[in-house]
């Protein structure tokens, strides 16, 4: 069904045709680090609390174009941008952390990520283990499953790489689930019946610690993708939860085996200075394991932001129950985790009128 929209691509397409890779001019990428320098300097310092930080802190124009037309690819195209020259040289990892969240500021409204209802994330091995019931791909340097994020859009600055491994995968998901529908109409069907997804223990007081979707859901002609095989086998350990059939084990099994046929799965390694941008309605991701380097300040390093867009699409009514509300625009998605309060309810509220979005 979406064969014919350019988020259903395959990987000889987006080989093919480039346009979802753009590169910031040395001016644009000048101006970002001035301008992080410069509010360092007027309101630092650079590791004061992240969401003391204003867009207006940030003054970018040059940069803005480009940053622009790869969130509409993200939005309207692949599903994926890949944004390089992001300043590098010289920088030092709290400065490009800070770049990185002010980018943030001009785009979106940023939303928590885990327990610690963390606003940016370092991803960068800590010797978490994955397969755990609350572990986590971000922190470990574990080969991951295609998975998507959960918020709108994900983006991935990198400012160290891994000496070996590491490689980026990404694949649609409408590209995959046609093949599905094609070759096992059967199993395109149980993708689109309810899944039970684990919170692995990051919900806050008022969410439940699992919640259904279905996998696959088809909405104004686009598929909407939840997958993460981590948190569906983690749900089935949970109390209440109904236990999938043998029929949605063998459908995710299937999915799975097709994200992964050469022809379906991309695959990139980010370099430092790269900023990759995805959309977690259509785009799913993973990565390889990865060999690390010795000294620290080498380690392979990216920061982690999810963002609510303003011109994000309506949901499926039925992902509301992750998203809290399925409406197009809102400030949606994230994991408030166990410490969303008052400062992170103002950040939000603040953001959302910079943005013009609802709250
Ligand atoms: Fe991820």
């Amino acid at each position: 069904m979406a064969r014919n929209s350019r988020v259903a691509w395959t990987v000889a397409e987006v080989e093919a045709d480039r346009s979802w890779t753009c590169r910031l001019s040395d001016a644009g990428s000048a101006e970002l680090l001035a301008a992080v320098r410069a509010a360092v300097q007027r309101a630092g310092p650079a590791d004061k609390p992240i969401l003391d930080w204003r867009r207006e802190d940030f003054a970018l124009d040059t940069s803005i174009p480009v940053l622009a037309a790869a969130f509409h690819e993200v939005r309207n195209g692949r599903g994926m941008a890949l944004v390089k020259n992001l300043p590098r040289a010289g920088v030092s990892p709290i400065e490009f952390r800070l770049m990185t969240w002010a980018i943030g500021l001009h785009f979106g409204v940023a939303r928590p990520q885990n327990r610690a209802s963390d606003y940016i994330t370092e991803v960068r091995d800590a010797g978490m283990a994955y397969r755990s019931p609350s572990g986590r791909g971000y922190n470990s340097k574990a080969e991951l499953d295609f998975h998507v994020d959960s918020a709108d859009v994900v983006l991935l600055s990198c400012y160290n790489q891994a000496p070996a491994g590491g490689m980026s995968l990404c694949a649609s998901a409408a590209t995959a689930f046609d093949v599905v529908a094609a070759e096992r109409p059967d199993y395109a069907r149980a993708l689109a019946s309810d899944y039970p997804f684990s919170r692995n223990g990051e919900q806050s007081g008022d969410e439940a610690p699992w919640y259904a979707v279905p996998v696959c859901t088809a909405r104004d002609g686009r598929i909407f993708c939840k997958w993460n095989r981590n948190r569906i086998q983690n749900a089935q350990l949970l109390e209440g939860v109904p236990q999938l059939t043998a029929l949605q084990r063998d459908a995710m099994e299937y999915f799975d085996r097709v994200l992964r046929r050469p022809e379906n799965m991309f695959c990139m390694y980010l370099e430092p200075g790269d900023l990759q941008i995805l959309c977690n309605h259509t785009m799913l991701h993973s990565r390889t394991s990865f060999e690390d380097h010795v000294e620290e300040e080498r380690k392979r390093t990216l920061y982690r932001l999810w963002l609510a867009r303003p011109d994000s699409r309506r949901l499926p009514d039925s992902w509301a129950v992750f998203y809290e509300t399925a409406e197009p625009g809102t400030v949606r998605g994230g994991m408030k985790g166990h410490h969303y309060d008052d400062l992170r309810r103002s950040f939000d509220a603040r953001q959302a009128k910079a943005m013009g979005m609802k709250a």
